[in-house]
C-alpha cells in the first residue's frame, strides 16, 4: 500500500552519501527517524549534490554511495510505503529555492557557519574548496525549506546548519510575506510566512566516539563500524579499542576514561548491569577488559543482525535495481510538495508569471 502525501506534519532530514552507514548514524539519526515514521509524513534526503563538493571527479563512485546508503536505511527499517526516499539531483525546486535564498544571506555569515568551517580544517581543504562548497549550507536550508518540515531529525554536528536555515526561512517570511521581525517562530505560517520555522531533534547520541577512543565515529577517520560489518569485523574492531588504562582483572580501574564503556553506555540494553560492570571495573574485582568488550560486541551484533539479514535482501544489481524504483517513486510524491514550495515561494517573490507544470516522473 502506497500513502500518499498526507496532512501528518512533515520531517526532512536526509545524508550525503559518503558511503556505508556506521554506528554514530545510527544512534545519532537513523533511531530518531525510525521513530518519527509513523507519527509524521517523512522525507528523507538523499543529498547526492552535495557529495560533489568534495567529490566531483568521482561520480561514479557517488551514483554507487547513493544507492548504498538507500540500502542502509532500507536495512534499519526505514519503509518507503510510509517515509518518503527523495533524490536531491530530481528535484528542481530544490537547485531554484537556492539560488533564491542565497539573496537573502550575506555571504560572509555563510562563510561563518561553524560547521562548514569545522569541515574545511578536518577535511584539510585549505583554500582550494570550490564554490560550491560554502554554497551547499545554501542549497542545504532549500533542502528543508522545499518540504516545509516542522522538524529536521539531525546529529549534533548539523545544528550549525538548521540555525541558519531558521535565519533564511525568517527572512524571506519577513521579506516576501509581511510577517512581523518580533513574531514567535511558531506563529510564522500563521501570520502568512511561506515557510514555517523547523526545529532541529538532536539524537540519543549527539556524538558517537570512533574506535580510536578519541574523536568522533567518522568514515574517513577510519574508526567507524558500518552497519553492514560481520560479526567477526565488529568483534575485531571493538576488541582493539584501547581502554584508556593499562590493568589487570583485580587492578582498579575507571571506566569514565575508558570508550569501552561509553559505547556499553550507548548499546548495552540493560542500564543495571552497565552500571555493575563498572561498579567492579573501578574496584578491581575480577573484572577483565576483554570482558567488557565482549558485552559491548554482543550489543551490538545483536543490534546489527535484523539489519545484515534485511541488507541481504538487496544484494547484487537486481537489489540496486529495486532500490532505484523505490527512490524514483518517493521522489516523484516528493515533487509534488516541491512543486507547491516553489510556487508559493515565487507567487510571494512576485514571480508568479504563470505556473509551471513538470513531468518529474
Ligand atoms: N549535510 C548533511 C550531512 O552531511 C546532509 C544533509 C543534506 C541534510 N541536506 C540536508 C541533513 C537537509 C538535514 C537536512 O549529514
Amino acid at each position: 500500500m502506497t500513502t500518499t502525501n498526507s496532512d501528518k506534519p512533515r520531517v526532512l532530514t536526509g545524508d550525503t552519501p559518503t558511503g556505508r552507514l556506521h554506528l554514530g548514524h545510527y544512534v545519532g539519526s537513523i533511531e530518531n527517524r525510525l521513530r518519527l515514521q509513523d507519527e509524521y509524513d517523512c522525507y528523507f534526503l538523499l543529498a547526492n549534490m552535495h557529495a560533489f563538493t568534495t567529490r566531483a571527479e568521482r561520480s561514479r563512485e557517488i551514483h554507487q554511495d547513493t544507492i548504498e546508503i538507500v540500502k542502509d536505511w532500507l536495512a534499519c527499517g526505514i519503509d518507503p510505503n510510509r517515509s518518503t526516499i527523495v533524490l536531491q539531483t530530481e528535484v528542481p525546486a530544490i537547485a531554484e529555492l537556492s539560488w533564491f535564498f542565497a539573496m537573502l544571506i550575506p555571504f560572509n555569515r555563510v562563510m561563518r557557519n561553524p560547521t562548514l568551517k569545522t569541515e574545511i580544517d578536518s577535511k584539510g581543504l585549505g583554500d582550494t574548496y570550490p564554490f560550491g562548497f560554502p554554497m551547499y549550507a545554501v542549497g542545504q536550508c532549500a533542502d528543508i525549506l522545499v518540504f516545509r518540515p516542522k522538524y529536521v531529525p539531525v546529529g549534533e554536528d548539523q545544528v550549525a546548519h538548521i540555525e541558519m536555515c531558521r535565519e533564511v526561512a525568517r527572512r524571506f517570511d519577513q521579506v516576501y510575506c509581511g510577517v512581523d521581525s518580533h513574531a514567535e517562530d511558531e506563529d510564522y505560517e500563521a501570520q502568512g510566512g511561506v515557510f514555517p520555522i523547523p526545529e532541529a531533534l538532536i539524537g540519543r547520541i549527539g556524538r558517537l566516539v570512533g574506535t580510536d577512543g578519541k574523536h568522533k565515529m567518522s568514515k574517513s577517520l577510519n574508526n567507524a563500524v558500518f552497519l553492514s560489518d560481520t560479526p567477526k569485523q565488529v568483534k575485531k574492531k571493538i576488541g582493539a579499542i584501547y581502554p584508556g588504562q593499562s590493568r589487570e582483572p583485580n587492578d582498579p580501574g575507571d571506566p569514565d576514561i575508558n570508550p569501552v564503556f561509553t559505547f556499553a553506555d550507548v548499546f548495552i540494553k540493560d542500564a543495571g548491569a552497565v552500571a555493575e560492570m563498572k561498579e567492579r571495573y573501578r574496584k578491581g574485582d575480577n573484572l577483565g577488559d576483554g570482558h567488557v568488550k565482549m558485552a559491548v560486541v554482543d550489543a551490538v551484533n545483536e543490534l546489527l543482525e535484523p539489519i545484515r539479514e534485511r541488507r541481504a535482501q538487496y544484494e547484487g544489481p537486481q537489489g540496486d535495481a529495486a532500490v532505484v524504483d523505490i527512490i524514483r517513486a518517493g521522489t516523484e510524491r516528493a515533487n509534488v510538495v516541491a512543486e507547491e514550495t516553489l510556487w508559493m515561494a515565487k507567487e510571494a517573490m512576485s514571480l508568479d508569471f504563470w505556473r509551471r507544470s513538470l513531468e518529474t516522473k
